[in-house]
């Protein structure tokens, strides 16, 4: 029997809140704790919450109101407000929901490890929700511990770009770029682990820029790294995708051919007055490019339905461009006013309008996937395996284009690139056989 204490810890939201969940477990584990996957086990209860739109937020209350039924019975059980809510809503959260011993935004991860020393002597109500951004990365820890075929590496935190609907520039700060020299020695180390794939991330990870390091170079860099075969990022954004860039795509064959490019609306009157910067005319155009220079590039996108103001004119032109563009795969979303942002003083549409609109372009976009999809049946692939499946020797991977495969084998292949040939279609995945 181990003697350590139990964190669990639930993870909402984007990449960038998996990567600091691990994070933070890391510190924890330093402190004699480890992770449990049994609420009912934990001395510690940890819910890295996202902000992004309102039903996020709320799940958080609730969620907070059953484990306040743990801390009951278990009176020294320590509950932690992490994330994006943490940032947003601060000291508030100990108003609506006093179980809560520590509350700690994104700006503040440097300071975890003091959090749980004072945790330990018993303090409460500790809250860290100040904005210093600039020393966060320093004081970061490497997360290259956990050897995974595949392995997320944050480049780039925060966002200047202050789209009207969005909390992310409140929560996550400005933007900030890690050192190129940090990224490279943690993906050396991933790598020696036995990493084979990397996903940049940042909430703009192609703005990244360290000391005139650009974005592009940075990828440059990192395709000289021998064990690592695939190269991929997220979110970019359309503005920052620079024509370098675009042409890395044909000269990298270690980049990826998969794109998620968020775009929101195909309306420029809506791209506008959602200080987008940029015109739907210029978002084809990036795909045009693309697709020229790397034949087999496919596109994912973001939606939002319903922003204040969106006509049905407005809403056909999204259509249209999905129309034309033709996604592999793409989210969509309904519109949500976010407190403290410019359109939250709008006025809003109908409820009843936004769903149906939603609904429409749901439909299309499932439709494209499908397309997609079925394209790929009868195809070889190649597949970096990452994982066990839930089936009797079962093996999933992702193929170049990030599309989700599962095989059957009875050697283990996880961590191998593999040749698998598709023979069936699922919703959101492929089938197939290795070669
Ligand atoms: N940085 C990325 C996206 C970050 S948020 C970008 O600029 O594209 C992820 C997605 O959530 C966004 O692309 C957007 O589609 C959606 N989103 C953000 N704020 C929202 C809001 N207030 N209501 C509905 N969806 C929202
Ligand atoms: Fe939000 Fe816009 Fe920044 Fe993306 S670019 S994080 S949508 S403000
Ligand atoms: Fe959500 Fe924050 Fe990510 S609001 S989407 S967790 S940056």
């Amino acid at each position: 029997m181990s003697n350590k204490k139990k964190v669990f810890i639930k993870t909402y939201g984007c990449q960038m809140n998996e990567y600091d969940s691990e994070k933070l477990v890391l510190d924890l584990e330093k402190n004699h704790y480890e992770q449990t996957t049994e609420i009912q086990e934990a001395d510690m209860v940890v819910l890295n919450t996202c902000n992004i739109r309102e039903k996020a937020a709320e799940k958080v209350y609730s969620e907070l109101g059953r484990i306040k039924k743990f801390k009951d019975h278990k009176t020294d059980l320590k509950i932690g407000i992490t994330g994006c809510v943490a940032q947003a809503e601060s000291l508030e959260i100990f108003e609506r929901q006093p179980a809560v011993d520590f509350i700690v935004g994104p700006q503040s991860y440097h300071k975890f490890p003091e959090i749980i020393s004072k945790l330990k002597d018993g303090e409460r109500n500790i809250i860290e929700t100040s904005f210093e951004a600039s020393d966060k990365f320093k004081s970061i820890a490497s997360l290259a511990g956990k050897p995974k075929p595949s392995a997320f590496v944050t480049i780039q935190e925060g966002c200047d770009k202050f789209c009207t609907f969005c909390v992310v520039p409140y929560t996550r700060g400005k933007e900030v770029s890690r050192s190129q020299n940090d990224i490279l020695s943690e993906i050396r180390e991933s790598a020696k682990k036995g990493a084979k794939e990397v996903i940049l991330l940042g909430q703009n990870v192609n703005s990244y820029n360290f000391e005139g390091i650009s974005f592009s170079s940075l990828i440059y860099s990192l395709a000289e790294i021998d064990e690592i075969k695939r190269i991929r990022f997220m979110t970019s954004h359309p503005r920052d995708m620079t024509d370098e860039l675009i042409n890395a795509f044909g000269v990298i064959p270690k980049l990826m051919p998969f794109l998620h490019l968020p775009v929101q609306s195909g309306s420029n009157r809506i791209l506008k007055s959602m200080n987008r910067g940029h015109l739907v005319e210029e978002y084809v155009e990036i795909i045009n490019k693309l697709r020229f220079i790397r034949k087999d590039i496919c596109f994912s996108s973001d939606f939002i339905v319903g922003y204040p103001g969106e006509t049905d004119k407005d809403f056909q032109e999204t259509i249209d461009l999905c129309k034309q563009v033709q996604f592999a795969q793409a989210y969509s979303f309904n519109y949500s006013s976010r407190p403290g942002t410019p359109a939250s003083r709008k006025e809003e549409l109908d409820e009843n309008l936004k769903k149906t609109r939603l609904h429409v372009l749901q439909d299309l976009l499932n439709k494209q996937q499908t397309t997609f999809l079925n394209e790929q049946k009868n195809r070889i692939h190649k597949v970096l395996f990452e994982k066990i499946g839930r089936g009797i020797d079962e093996y999933v991977g992702r193929t170049e284009q990030f599309s989700p495969v599962t095989v059957v084998s009875k050697e283990n292949i996880v961590g191998e690139i593999r040749m698998v040939k598709i023979n069936s279609v699922m919703s959101h995945s492929l089938k197939g056989v290795l070669k």
